[in-house]
């Protein structure tokens, strides 16, 4: 959808300026260069508190690394990043649509170099790349809900943490009829991939996923201290297409000769296919408790089960977005409700998405101008991109405080912003 990459912007001049007046040396990583290469991933792999990468896991993940623009900061001759940072470029399925988004990864800073300023450096650059290369939408994935707010990014995709009591769910839906099967490793890496590849188009949030990630779900990841325990299953419906597909392990219960089934990644392309995966999980034999994560808040197991107090679900920040060009962001995705004219205004600390923009939406698509209008609403760029796939209904962020304005026209925008079905993101990165 976009032959964008983000391989071609250089190191952003700015933070290069920056960090080297702290005498540090900020670069793009060539991956033509083994040993750079493989120094960028032992300071990743540090950074994330992950042992040494060995051999192996290093030529994997040398792999990914050459279809990204890969960042690191050094500081004297230490050949290894004292930083590291990492980006491409990614369809995001928005309701309607695709746009392309900035995907931002493996932003580590030394332990040794902690708390100096540098990880603003590299989300900075990261963001001027993006916008210099005309990419509308960053995003990220977070191992701590507290660092990407001061950038402009807001917690966009909320997704389901489900755990399910086996013995007690029962099932209260009529059964599927084509049929299982286990698959071997490398059918299940490539399943997983088709079925997200089809699947991904059908729920804003998602991102298209990359050949490794369904080789690591699937148990063929070098560094995978569980690869031996991933079993996976697809179910073909009555034309012998698979239609869904789950790898997942099994853990003892000590003493009790029972396991907790723990899904590694599950994936479908029709609800049959869907509910066809669930009766196999809640149906295993042995087993006293099913968990995943990642599933959307409006997964239809509670629907499917006979007791719905056997499902716990736990709700959690997942899919993060930062809008960079509120024109084009808004204009790549589609509405929900009436026509709407409304002037919206936006504070961004970093510039990219400040203005006062008029949005009319006529048929359910939206026309973006900036205006000098008086605004009817104000909302940081955090909160608009907190609200952009109609994961976050603006209605709430209002009522934390967060968008201020016509109580009415805050409410015709939050129904215009919302998604037919709940976004989700199926992916860490
Ligand atoms: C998180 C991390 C990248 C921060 O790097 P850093 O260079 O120390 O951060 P900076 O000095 O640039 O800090 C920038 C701002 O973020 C804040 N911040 C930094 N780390 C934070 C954290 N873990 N939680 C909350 N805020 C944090 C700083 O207080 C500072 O705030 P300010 O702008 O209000 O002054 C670094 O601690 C790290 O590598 N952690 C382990 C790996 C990790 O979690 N990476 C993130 C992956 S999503």
């Amino acid at each position: 959808m976009t032959d964008i990459d983000a391989r071609d912007q250089p190191a952003d001049p700015r933070s290069a300026e920056r960090l080297h007046r702290s005498g540090f040396d900020y670069r793009i990583i060539d991956t033509a260069d083994a040993q750079a290469t493989a120094a960028f991933l032992r300071a990743e792999t540090r950074g994330f508190l992950d042992a040494e990468p060995t051999d192996e896991s290093r030529d994997e993940m040398a792999g990914i690394l050459q279809d990204r623009r890969n960042i690191g900061v050094f500081d004297g001759d230490d050949p290894l990043p004292i930083a590291t940072v990492n980006s491409w470029v990614t369809p995001l399925t928005v309701p309607g649509g695709e746009v392309p988004m900035w995907a931002i990864s493996s932003v580590t800073v030394s332990a040794t170099h902690r708390r100096r300023g540098i990880a603003r450096q590299l989300l900075e650059g990261e963001l001027r790349a993006a916008a210099t290369a005309g990419v509308p939408v960053a995003g990220l994935t977070v191992s701590e809900a507290t660092i990407y707010g001061r950038y402009g990014f807001g917690a966009a995709i909320p997704v389901a943490q489900l755990t399910i009591d086996a013995r007690r769910a029962g099932w209260g839906a009529p059964d599927a009829s084509g049929r299982f099967a286990y698959v071997e490793k490398d059918e299940l890496a490539t399943v997983l991939g088709e079925l997200h590849d089809r699947a991904r188009t059908q729920r804003a949030g998602q991102i298209a996923g990359w050949p490794a990630r369904w080789r690591r779900m699937a148990g063929q990841g070098p560094s995978d201290k569980g690869a031996a325990e991933v079993r996976g299953v697809v179910w073909r419906d009555d034309e012998g297409r698979p239609r869904g597909a789950v790898a997942y392990r099994l853990a003892e219960v000590e003493g009790e000769f029972r396991a907790q089934l723990q899904v590694r990644h599950l994936v479908a392309d029709t609800d049959e296919g869907l509910r066809a995966m669930w009766s196999f999980l809640l149906h295993h034999d042995l087993v006293n408790r099913v968990s995943v994560d990642l599933r959307p808040v409006d997964d239809p197991v509670t629907w499917l089960v006979a007791d719905q107090r056997a499902v716990t679900q736990r709700v959690h920040d997942h899919g993060w977005l930062r809008i960079l060009d509120v024109p084009a962001a808004l204009q790549a995705r589609t509405y929900a409700g009436d026509d709407l004219e409304i002037t919206v205004e936006v504070t961004d600390a970093l510039g990219f998405a400040e203005g006062i923009w008029r949005v009319r939406v006529s048929g359910g698509t939206a026309t973006v101008q900036a205006t000098d209008a008086a605004p009817d609403v104000t909302l940081d760029v955090a909160t608009l991109s907190s609200a952009y796939v109609g994961g976050v209904p603006l209605t709430q962020l209002a009522a934390a405080g967060r968008v201020h304005g016509d109580g009415a026209q805050i409410i015709a925008f939050s129904e215009a912003l919302r998604s037919p079905e709940a976004p989700v993101l199926s992916i860490w990165y």
